[in-house]
């Protein structure tokens, strides 16, 4: 459930209406509610209450200052995977004990940055990442907390980019060799053993790939165990999906999730960590933009908007759905039409969606795209110098500009000329 609903015939961000919005911004502009992150942060709190846990939320789905700062405020921690990531969670206010840092390329640079900041714990993921924060740790007089990435070989069932826990994607150290890798990671000396990580993909519809998983993370630390390692921690990453296609699609809920927890690692005593981001941010955010031209090709009917494929990444480069609605709500028993909605960017590939069944638009008229709170503004680029798109947070009928769109001059302006030229 999101608090992006029509009133009075007007689609509204909780209690403010988006042709407001426009008229204040501009179009396009990614739009965010406060509740709707909260609902969603509470679902998952609620779902693990029956233990000690901390939501890691991932960043890397949407990390604006204002949308961490809601998330730390009801508890959150961060999950990082860069450097970048781990200066915004820091000025944001999240303290270094409520963010861990995960990413197979880790560099020396970065790990210094952390153990000097702060930092819950290091997702290692492979030998010679932990033998370089060792080092770093060592340099530095401390040790660095850390748990390693195990890849349990589990076919999540997802698209294929967003796939982790196969044994052919580059993620994590097979579970096979983990206890060889903890055996390492206890001898060396900047390294503090705390707990198992483990994230097998993103956007996930079922739970049974996450329950192998999990099962095999029981397993694999209660042998650490015998080994003498003291496993405080499981941090079970992200990737529960949401429903892109409304009408269709119905994945799990977090309650479900939070019982197939317990089921599998709750009688270990560990504390939970997960690292949810597209349950907590997708629906919590809404693309809106205008449609500048309906053009009729031969066979069919282009929508161009002023939206395009460097403002939302995910059609073009996922074959993503987006739901695309309205914002004004269309009378009872309009006939539907298609239309081939797309972009200016100047390639075919800046496409939504093809032979979409929509009320029928005009010049002017505002679109949402649904679900785009997700890998949509941090995907974003200013591809054909097409200025990043401002966000706005609403919060019941307030709404503020959270990142403002750039001038062309501050665009241009960022390129240097050398003196030779
Ligand atoms: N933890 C780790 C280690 C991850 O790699 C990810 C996502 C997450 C947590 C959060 O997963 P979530 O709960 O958001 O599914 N750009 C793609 C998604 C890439 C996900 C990468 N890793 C998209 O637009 O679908």
């Amino acid at each position: 459930m999101d608090h992006f609903l029509y009133r009075d015939g007007i689609l509204h961000a909780e209690d403010v209406a988006l042709p407001d919005v426009a008229a204040f911004v501009g179009t396009p502009f990614y739009c965010y509610s406060t509740a709707t992150l909260t609902r969603h942060f509470t679902l998952f709190d609620d779902a693990l209450s029956w233990g000690p846990h901390l939501i890691c939320f991932a960043m890397k789905s949407n990390s604006n200052q204002a949308i961490l700062k809601v998330l730390a405020g009801l508890g959150a921690g961060m999950d990082v995977v860069s450097g970048g990531e781990y200066a915004r969670a820091k000025a944001a206010g999240v303290p270094g004990e409520r963010i861990v840092f995960s990413g197979v390329g880790k560099t020396r640079a970065e790990m210094r940055t952390a153990l000097i900041g702060g930092i819950r714990q290091f997702n290692v993921e492979s030998e010679p990442e932990m033998r370089a924060l060792s080092d770093v740790a060592v340099s530095l007089g401390v040790h660095a907390p850390i748990t390693v990435r195990v890849n349990p070989d589990v076919d999540a069932k997802t698209h294929e980019k967003i796939s982790t826990g196969k044994s052919e994607n580059k993620f994590g150290v097979p579970i096979s060799r983990a206890r060889e890798v903890y055996a390492e990671a206890a001898a060396l000396p900047g390294l503090k053993v705390v707990g198992v990580d483990v994230h097998i993909g993103s956007q996930l519809t079922e739970l049974e790939p996450f329950e192998l998983a999990y099962r095999k993370v029981a397993d694999l630390t209660r042998a650490l165990r015998e080994d003498g390692h003291e496993i405080l921690r499981l941090d079970l990453g992200g990737g529960l999906g949401i429903p892109y296609e409304r009408t269709n699609e119905a994945p799990p809920l977090p309650t479900d999730y939070g019982a197939l927890i317990q089921r599998t690692v709750g009688d270990l005593g560990c504390e939970v960590e997960i690292e949810p981001g597209r349950l907590i941010s997708g629906n919590a955010g809404i693309m809106v933009s205008r449609v500048i031209y309906v053009k009729q090709g031969e066979d069919r009917k282009f929508l161009i908007l002023d939206g395009a494929m460097n403002d939302l990444v995910r059609p073009s480069m996922y074959g993503a759905y987006h739901d695309i609605v309205p914002v004004v709500e269309p009378a009872a028993g309009t006939e539907y039409t298609k239309y081939d909605v797309v972009g200016p960017v100047c390639e075919s590939g800046d496409t939504f969606a093809k032979a979409r069944e929509m009320v029928p638009l005009s010049e002017d008229d505002l679109v949402a795209f649904r679900s785009a709170g997700a890998y949509g503004a941090v995907m974003s680029s200013e591809y054909n110098t097409r200025p990043l798109i401002p966000e706005v947070l609403v919060q019941g009928d307030q709404f503020a500009v959270i990142r403002q769109r750039p001038t062309f001059d501050e665009i241009i302006n960022r390129d240097t000329i050398p003196a030779w030229l």
